[in-house]
């Protein structure tokens, strides 16, 4: 990794020299940080402008999706004309819905009911009725390229302490968001996240996390939402992963139903999920799925 001669082309695809491009980072501020014992990203998970910009367009996708639903999720829809109309809109504009055979999965997206965490496998059997919060996963291949994101949506009215659940959530996604920062651990982000909930007293889902994306499904880093004990992977400019926070009113514990995808919370209460794809930039991070 860093054998590279100064004026050799930067291993980036930038096409700039390498002392004029990666150079500085590479060698004056990671080398330290991996001596210091810190986990530093292998470079695949650095990803070129070419990449990233076959993420943004897979992106366009998945956003417009969510959007669309927006003004489609109402009481009386089953989950299946949800599945519906993402498997048409994807194809339609030339992408793959990534959830579809993944592992066995049967469906185009992810629906996830109230009590459900995550991974609901939608079905013509089940409704959507007043009342219900729903998570909406999705994940979209175009060109190669995944884009992951996923948003709540209310159902007609519901109560207060649904809809704080799911505020909430959202605030602990875009904190998570905010604590990415180049050259700090991925750890940051859980670390806030978990502050937040805290307040509330709610649970921060352990058993699944964020996860690198863009040119495969699921990647290293692994992003845990709940605290750390200590510092995790570095996070370096042209990464590319998901914060995708979930919490549960109750317990962080939850179980896997008896079709081996359907996750749900141990306690029966309800749990809520936001998640984005997010790109290390150099003083921050920018959101792919906008
Ligand atoms: N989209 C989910 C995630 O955020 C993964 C769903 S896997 C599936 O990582 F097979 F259930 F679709
Ligand atoms: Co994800
Ligand atoms: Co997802």
């Amino acid at each position: 990794m860093y054998r590279l001669s100064r004026n050799d082309k930067c291993w980036c695809g930038s096409g700039l020299k390498y002392k004029q491009c990666h150079e500085k980072s590479d060698e004056r501020i990671l080398m330290p940080l991996k001596r210091m014992g810190y986990p530093i990203p292998p470079r695949r998970l650095l990803l070129n402008k070419e990449q990233i910009q076959g993420i943004k367009e897979s992106a366009k996708i998945t956003v417009a999706i969510l959007d669309t639903l927006e003004e489609m999720v109402k009481p009386g829809m089953t989950t299946q004309e949800i599945d519906d109309f993402v498997h048409k809109y994807t194809v339609d504009n030339g992408g793959i819905p990534a959830p579809l055979n993944y592992e066995g999965f049967p469906k185009s997206c992810c629906t996830s009911i109230n009590d459900v965490i995550a991974h609901g496998i939608p079905s013509a059997k089940t409704k959507l009725k007043e009342g219900d919060i729903v998570n909406i996963d999705i994940t979209t291949i175009l060109n190669g390229y995944y884009s992951d994101a996923s948003r709540m949506y209310c159902v007609g009215k519901v109560s207060d302490e649904a809809k704080q659940l799911v505020e909430v959530t959202k605030e602990c996604m875009y904190a998570g968001i905010d604590a990415v920062k180049p050259y700090r651990p991925v750890s940051d982000i859980g670390n806030v996240i978990h502050d937040i909930a805290d307040k509330y007293n709610y649970g921060v889902v352990r058993d699944l996390c964020g996860h690198g994306v863009g040119i495969n499904f699921h990647d290293d880093p692994l992003v845990e939402h709940y605290r750390q004990k200590r510092p995790t992977m570095i996070m370096v400019p042209g990464m590319v992963f998901t914060i995708e926070p979930m919490i549960n009113q109750g317990t962080w514990r939850g179980r896997t139903l008896a079709d081996n995808w359907t996750f749900i919370t141990q306690d029966g209460r309800l749990s809520a999920q936001w998640e984005h794809t997010v790109l290390v930039t150099e003083d921050g991070c920018e959101i792919l799925t906008k």
